[in-house]
């Protein structure tokens, strides 16, 4: 009977909890045992309790839970072979030789190296004798499916990652409140959004919300120049008759190391046109609540998916990441896909936009 193990890691995202209960569902039905491996690497590093035969009933009612019940961490003692080494026995003292990630590249990173290892760390338990051969003789090969669970959205090879619309609705429903009061006061509201080196969130909420400028790492503001023309679109705009001014700011932008702005700084720009203006953070209510409906489908759909990608898995598949492309499910080698994300922001950092939008362009092809 196949055992899987299945982890949510890294920063949590709506969605994961109905991913989780896929690959119970999925795997259940499909004849295998799954584990639930809790909080992330260190569950397999630690093993014990951390490590739970999930039956049918335990993920009831996932589908509408935020954040993950498994639990998520970084775990830096996984970054380090000989974690990986206690992790490998205890996957094998549990019977475990598949594994379904679902986190960050980062993470899937993590787990594909894993998979790289995972002989010769079979080979050292043997040597050091804490695994006899025969014990070890079913676990030659390990498998590795990764679902892309981040509300950044800033995995290349995928449409969508679990969570991105969650956190993108949470953002578009707070900028609509602010909105509202802004639009009473006639004020103007800096408002920051997360997504880490991406601006996917940024620039779309800005989009969904009819922003006035919006600030993105992928089109850093040009020094000496942003300020004049924020000026001239918020006036124009005001001109027109708007009561509000809202200004979005990915933190992408301002940990940009090409041009970072701060929202102080646009403030003070806001300030200077004479409008009274207010700062707000989002911060963590945009990873929290509820998925949508589109992250609870993605995440059904692909959980079913890696399911059927542990059991189709041979030693010389790479190692696959499920992906979104087009509105259908896809499986693409997971190291090519990490390859290309960091192509990307290696683009960017060096400027280049068009290769970084090109490259971005190319990872969208079947
Ligand atoms: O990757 C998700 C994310 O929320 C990013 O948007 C943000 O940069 C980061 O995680 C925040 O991490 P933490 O919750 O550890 O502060």
């Amino acid at each position: 009977k196949k055992k899987i193990g299945v982890m949510t890691s890294g920063g949590d995202a709506p969605g994961m909890n109905p991913a989780v209960r896929a690959v119970v569902r999925a795997g259940i039905f499909l004849g295998c045992d799954v584990f639930a491996v809790y909080e992330g690497y260190e569950g397999l590093v630690q093993g014990g309790d951390l490590l739970k035969k999930m039956e049918w009933g335990d993920v009831r009612s996932f589908l509408s839970l935020g954040g993950t019940n498994i639990g998520t961490a970084r775990c830096a003692a996984f970054r380090e072979r000989a974690g990986r080494l206690v992790a490998a026995h205890n996957m094998i003292l549990n019977g475990i030789d598949a594994l379904i990630v679902c986190g960050g590249d980062g993470s899937l990173t993590g787990a594909d190296l894993f998979r790289s290892e995972w002989p010769s760390l079979i080979e050292e338990l043997v040597s050091t004798g804490k695994l006899t051969k025969e014990e070890v003789a079913p676990y030659k090969h390990l498998t590795i499916v990764g679902l892309v669970g981040s509300i950044d959205n800033d995995m290349s090879s995928t449409d969508a990652t679990i969570g991105a619309y969650s956190s993108l609705e949470r953002i578009t429903e707070m900028v609509d409140y602010i909105d509202a009061t802004a639009t009473s006061h006639s004020r103007a509201f800096v408002v920051e959004v997360m997504g880490r080196h991406c601006g996917w969130l940024g620039l779309m909420s800005g989009i969904a919300t009819g922003a006035d400028f919006i600030f993105i790492p992928e089109r850093p503001p040009k020094a000496g120049e942003w300020q004049q023309e924020l000026k001239d679109v918020c006036s124009r705009h005001r001109a027109k008759g708007r009561r509000k001014t809202t200004v979005i700011v990915a933190e992408g932008a301002i940990d940009s190391e090409l041009n970072p702005i701060s929202s102080e700084e646009v403030k003070n720009v806001l300030v200077e046109l004479g409008l009274d203006t207010r700062i707000t953070t989002l911060g963590h209510v945009q990873r929290g609540g509820t998925a949508v409906a589109y992250d609870r489908m993605l995440a059904t759909l692909q959980g079913v998916d890696a399911v059927r990608a542990v059991l189709e898995s041979t030693p010389d598949i790479p190692s696959p990441m499920i992906g979104v492309l087009e509105n259908k499910i896809v499986r693409k080698p997971l190291v090519e896909a990490v390859k290309l994300t960091k192509s990307v922001a290696d683009a960017i950092e060096s400027k280049d936009f068009d290769k970084a939008m090109a490259l971005r362009d190319s990872s969208f092809e079947e």
